[in-house]
């Protein structure tokens, strides 16, 4: 397969990060073409120049409409707040580029589904950042559920906590404005979601609570502005499979800096993951003396694929930039024709769908069928 020619728009923390993956991939994996770093596009001119500089791309432009009518461009990472992610999505596959979009897919389902039916008209491949399901250790996780490790599954317990928001004095930014969605739940959810999704199938129904820790926030040119989204989320969830489940995710939760915690109980064991700890899982298994059972630590290395491309070594651990890498791996492959794992639009359409729904439970205050 040819070499792909890279368009990036955006460079803040997942910018970055795809620009890093675009950059790690070829020599990581060795058995695909080094994609071709062609154009980024930032919200001037001399941002994209820096970028583009700094991050190895050949041009740079400050309207990302010209990332996008690049002939040399194949693939568009899309790394813009949320509230520019159909737009620039859709645009993208009209122009013919496949995408690689952040989470979430959009603020709106009504945006979503454009999405989705702008991909299916462009036949190109639409993926979103789901960059936690590319974990060794996540995929290790699924082999056991699929081998029986720990039964028939009754019960998933998943949080995402982070503290970037704990502190009152964080200035109002897009993340509180409401065209970026509805706060915790289109930022954090999803990722669980994700996860839950990969592992477990979707979701069916949902009831839900959610709650602002702070009321207002500082504009940085002096006052404050009203907070428009909330931070923490609290849902009952209960799976197509008729699994029960609860997720609580929190932007405000003091100490935690990474936290994906899942926790998966069957008839026979229980798994737990956490994020803080991605290179590790807890493994519990009813069986053999009672006085010997308990939770054992599996860390991950050559064993759980593709951590060997990174380092030979095991327990040496991977870290979250590596998960882009594997996720731009993949999405490397099924361009060219192959089997991948990824989320893509077809997918991705039922986590926006699931959290769309969390928010109409919120509104109605009754559990709410997250629908098809
Ligand atoms: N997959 C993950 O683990 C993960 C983690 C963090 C963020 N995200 C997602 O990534 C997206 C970006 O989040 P972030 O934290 O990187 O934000 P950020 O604020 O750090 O970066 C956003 C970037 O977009 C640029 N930008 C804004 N408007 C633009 C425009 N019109 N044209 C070109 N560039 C523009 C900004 O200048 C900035 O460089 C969000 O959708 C977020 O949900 C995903």
């Amino acid at each position: 397969m040819k070499s792909l020619g890279i368009g990036l728009i955006g460079t803040g923390y997942m910018g970055k990060c795809h620009a890093l993956a675009w950059n790690a991939v070829a020599p990581t994996f060795g058995d695909i073409a080094r994609p071709r770093l062609v154009h980024l596009g930032e919200v001037n001119e001399s941002v994209a120049r820096k970028k583009a500089e700094e991050l190895g791309f050949a041009r740079a432009s400050g309207d990302w409409r010209a990332v996008i009518a690049d002939p040399e461009v194949d693939v568009v990472s899309i790394t813009t707040p949320n509230e520019f992610h159909a737009e620039m999505a859709i645009a993208a596959l009209e122009a013919g580029k496949h995408i690689w979009c952040e989470k979430p897919m959009a603020t709106s389902e009504a945006d979503a589904r454009a999405m989705l039916e702008a991909a299916r008209r462009s036949g190109k491949v639409a993926a979103l950042g789901y960059n936690y399901i590319q974990n060794p250790a996540i995929g290790h996780l699924k082999a056991l559920l699929e081998e029986g490790a720990i039964g028939a599954i009754n019960h998933v317990r998943l949080e995402m906590d982070e503290d970037f928001m704990a502190d009152g004095a964080v200035p109002f930014g897009w993340k509180s404005d409401r065209r970026s969605g509805y706060g915790a739940l289109d930022d954090f959810a999803v990722h669980p979601l994700s996860l839950l999704t990969t592992l477990l199938g979707p979701v069916a129904r949902v009831v839900t609570d959610m709650a602002k820790p702070f009321a207002e926030r500082p504009l940085a040119e002096g006052g404050s502005r009203a907070v428009e989204t909330h931070d923490i989320a609290n849902v009952l969830l209960r799976l197509a499979s008729g699994v029960s489940g609860i997720l609580l995710v929190n932007r405000s939760a003091w100490g935690r800096k990474g936290r994906i915690a899942l926790q998966i109980f069957g008839s026979e064991g229980s798994i737990l993951y956490d994020q803080e700890r991605m290179n590790e899982l807890q493994l519990y298994q009813a069986r053999g003396p009672v006085a010997e059972q308990g939770f054992r630590t599996i860390l991950t290395g050559t064993a759980h694929p593709p951590y060997d491309r990174f380092i030979p070594a095991p327990g040496h651990g991977l870290g979250f930039n590596d998960l882009k890498v594997i996720e731009a791996r993949e999405l490397i492959r099924r361009i060219g024709g192959e089997p991948a794992h990824l989320v893509e639009f077809e997918t991705g359409i039922g986590i926006e769908r699931t959290v769309h729904a969390m928010a109409r439970a919120f509104e109605t205050g009754g559990w709410v069928d997250v629908g098809s």
